[in-house]
């Protein structure tokens, strides 16, 4: 049998089958049940920014989890206040609340109830191309139509903008709006940065007509763009920040960073859960922010991206590098990025091949220049094979 008939076998098939079985990891590589290492420019989908079975963490999840692993919202905990703290430290949300969640679609889903809450029975705006998770609210405002189609009706009152569009803007921010959703990036759509011009018009829409602003950080926050938060870069304070992934560096754990403004709009009983900033995920999440402070890892990224772009936009075949910090897009000049995976994975490097014509790369926001280097050897040969094939 395959792995992945084996992996069917038990698992629900809604995924690609997967093709290889991963057994360990350590730092950058992580080693299948054949004892092959891949250089790893994946990160779980940009989840374990400082490496794998990183001790730091581990020895930090094993500690809190000897002395107080969970005791659910009915209880305050030392850990889940410090890294709420920590949070509006970094993110620079004076004032401001965190809510804690499981995922980034769970961040996604509190952000919606906020927006609702704060304009009741308002219009949800979002972009074309977007992702903001797979349950039925984070769904409603993807942007792609293929993903939402097989499970409507799904919440309504949602609408779509063109990224890029001004026109489209500004026809559909209006009173009526409550919220309007931005990945500063597009992550899943294909690393897709919006342009500034594009994001400076939205934000004086929505002062113009009181709609909340809500910055989806969830693949861009915690480091991945060489600022704590995407954002940053831009200059401006959004309402409500949805972040997940690379927050617990590997154990699952979302929040969402409320502002001043927003931050009593919801009141004890109106929303909730169990598992939200339970202190063992807390631990790893307030592990990795210390580590990134340590290690000046911000740095660290900005440094990694330019040997990434500046090498990898050479390549014969690939017509730019896009991006910013470590979530970069490498735009190809055909539809076979899914060849160059395959190619890159038995050369022994995970790429992601996030649309036909685009590759991923989000290694560990810790990764020295020479994993670097070797990952930007390994990836020209698999386009160069690619190609002529
Ligand atoms: C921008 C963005 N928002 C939300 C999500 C959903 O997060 P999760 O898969 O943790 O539910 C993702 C996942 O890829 C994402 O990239």
């Amino acid at each position: 049998m395959t792995i992945a008939e084996n992996w069917n076998k038990f698992v629900a098939p809604t995924y690609a089958p997967p093709q290889i079985k991963l057994i360990s990891g350590k730092g950058t590589k992580v080693y299948d049940d054949t004892g092959k290492s891949y250089l790893d420019f994946v990160s779980g989908i940009a989840v374990t920014s400082l490496g794998h079975a990183n001790e730091e963490i581990a020895e930090a999840i094993y500690g809190q989890a000897k002395k107080l692993g969970h005791v659910s919202n009915l209880y305050a905990n030392s850990v889940t206040e410090e890294l709420a703290e920590k949070l509006l430290i970094i993110s620079g949300m004076k004032n401001g609340r965190v809510f804690f969640a499981n995922s980034g679609a769970e961040a996604n889903e509190a952000a919606i109830k906020y927006v609702r809450a704060n304009k009741p029975t308002c219009k949800l705006i979002a972009l074309e191309g977007s992702f903001h998770g797979r349950t039925m609210g984070a769904l409603s405002l993807t942007g792609q139509l293929e993903k939402r189609a097989p499970f409507e009706p799904l919440i309504p009152k949602v609408d779509f903008i063109k990224p890029d569009s001004i026109n489209s803007a500004k026809k559909k921010l209006k009173k009526s709006a409550g919220g309007i959703w931005l990945e500063l990036v597009q992550g899943e759509g294909g690393v897709n940065p919006l342009a500034k011009e594009f994001v400076s018009q939205i934000i004086q829409l929505t002062k113009d007509h009181f709609i909340a602003l809500v910055v989806d950080e969830v693949q861009t926050g915690m480091g991945r763009t060489g600022n704590w938060f995407a954002y940053q870069e831009f200059d401006f304070m959004p309402d409500l920040v949805p972040i997940a992934k690379g927050l617990g560096g590997g154990i699952p754990i979302g929040a969402l960073l409320i502002s001043e403004n927003f931050a009593k709009v919801i009141q004890p009983g109106g929303h909730g859960t169990t598992y939200g900033g339970n202190p063992i995920a807390a631990t790893s999440a307030l592990t990795v922010i210390k580590m990134i402070e340590q290690q000046q890892l911000l740095e660290n990224v900005k440094r990694q991206s330019m040997l990434i772009r500046t090498n990898i936009s050479q390549i014969p075949g690939v017509q730019v590098v896009r991006g910013m910090g470590l979530l970069l897009g490498v735009v190809l000049n055909g539809d076979y990025s899914k060849k160059i995976a395959q190619r890159a994975q038995q050369l022994g490097l995970l790429v992601n091949a996030v649309r036909p014509n685009v590759l991923r790369l989000a290694p560990p926001l810790n990764i020295s220049s020479a994993e670097t280097t070797e990952g930007i050897e390994k990836l020209s040969e698999a386009i160069e094979q690619a190609q002529d094939e």
